[in-house]
């Protein structure tokens, strides 16, 4: 059994269906169910007996070490995390609270149970943080963290990397860039754009739009943890990305295509109509990029969607899955989302 933190989100939902549909090993699934935890998104697995979903907190450390004692994972995939940049200026709290705090927590419980293991379970016993590229900065000389999001990102990965060097904790360590697909929460651009538009609502383009993002389809991601999982040299740090370089702008456009050929507006009008510049992001990182160099001669790992093969399938699968949307945006998310940069 692995224990997966986090699987009812964007990407923990897609790797524990993606996982189970690879493998026959159980999954124990660890989610607090914030607003970005969907249950929904697991409603595949219903009745399947190798997902065990339990709604918790990473940072519990009365439950962690029960639920290592009796469910003994081979392996942790820690994707637990508050992980949108916005919400991380307006409130960043939370993110120090789960990314620091209770990652923190996560890890001296599993050192604990790590501790406790045979020589030959204790040997083979793996910690995979799931990390991003915006540790790095917006890519300037000696950049560094910027946002409150990536500063506890940043300072989750140290964590993990102490616990490591001091503990002996085997891990492993991934820095992706910016996933797309199924499930994402329409918070974050793609999703965001493909709903507004389909809602008629202003497509709102932070800035002048000209930011870059290295975008990689999300089922990529989940393939490139799999196989560090497997191979991965523990302690290392492996960058994972799609070399899809792209201003927003650029992304909009292409979301906006799609639709006009899948869906077009009934007025004749392109979706392009409905872009609204608006207030820019504080502090926003200019360009995020990922050299893959290693995982992929290293680990022989390879993305197999491009980004107009994986654009296309994702907005594909919203055009396909509306009531999963309506959902998710009812509620507080909804009025959050009124709060933000308008105008
Ligand atoms: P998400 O916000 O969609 O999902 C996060 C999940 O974690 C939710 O299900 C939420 O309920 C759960 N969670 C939050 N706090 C928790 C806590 N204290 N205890 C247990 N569960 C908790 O995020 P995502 O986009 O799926 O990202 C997953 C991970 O991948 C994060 O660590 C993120 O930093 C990282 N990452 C994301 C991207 C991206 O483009 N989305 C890229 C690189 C890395
Ligand atoms: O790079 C990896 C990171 O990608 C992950 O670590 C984060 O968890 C994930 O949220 C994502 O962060 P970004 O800030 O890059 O993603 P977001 O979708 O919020 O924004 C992408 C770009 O689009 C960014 O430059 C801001 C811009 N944007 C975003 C939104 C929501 C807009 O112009 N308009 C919008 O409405």
């Amino acid at each position: 059994m692995i224990l997966v933190t986090g699987g009812a989100g964007f990407i923990g939902a897609n790797f524990v269906l993606d996982w189970l549909s690879a493998s026959d090993e159980p999954v124990l699934n660890l989610d607090k169910l914030t607003y970005a935890g969907n249950p929904e998104n697991l409603a595949a697995l219903q009745g399947d007996a190798r997902h065990v979903f339990v709604q918790g907190d990473i940072g519990d450390a009365a439950l962690l070490p029960q639920l290592l004692a009796q469910h003994q994972p081979r392996a942790v995939v820690n994707f637990a995390a508050e992980s949108h940049v916005d919400r991380s200026i307006h409130g960043p709290e939370d993110f120090i609270q789960t990314n620091v705090v209770g990652t923190t927590r996560l890890l001296q419980s599993v050192r604990a149970y790590w501790q406790g293991l045979g020589d030959a379970q204790r040997a083979a016993f793996r910690f995979l943080h799931v990390s991003t590229d915006e540790v790095y900065g917006s890519l300037g000389p000696g950049d560094e963290p910027n946002s409150p999001y990536s500063a506890s990102k940043a300072a989750s990965d140290h964590l993990v990397r102490a616990w490591h060097h001091t503990y002996g904790l085997p891990v492993l360590t991934t820095n992706c860039s910016n996933n797309y697909g199924p499930y994402h929460f329409p918070e974050k651009l793609i999703p965001l754009m493909i709903v507004n538009a389909l809602a008629g609502k202003p497509l709102p383009v932070y800035g002048d739009g000209q930011q870059i993002r290295d975008w990689l389809y999300v089922a990529d991601h989940c393939s490139a943890i799999r196989r560090v999982l497997q191979a991965g040299r523990v302690g290392e740090v492996y960058n994972v990305g799609g070399w899809n370089e792209k201003p927003n702008l650029e992304i909009v456009h292409t979301v906006c295509a799609l639709l006009d050929e899948l869906r077009p507006r009934a007025d004749g009008q392109s979706y392009r109509s409905q872009i609204s510049f608006v207030k820019d992001r504080p502090g926003h990182d200019r360009r995020y990029a990922i050299d893959a160099r290693k995982i992929e001669q290293e680990l022989g790992w390879r993305p197999t969607e491009t980004f107009d093969t994986g654009i296309r399938k994702t907005v594909q699968w919203y055009l396909a899955h509306p009531d999963w949307v309506a959902h998710v945006q009812s509620g507080a998310y909804r009025d959050w989302v009124a709060k933000q940069y308008v105008g």
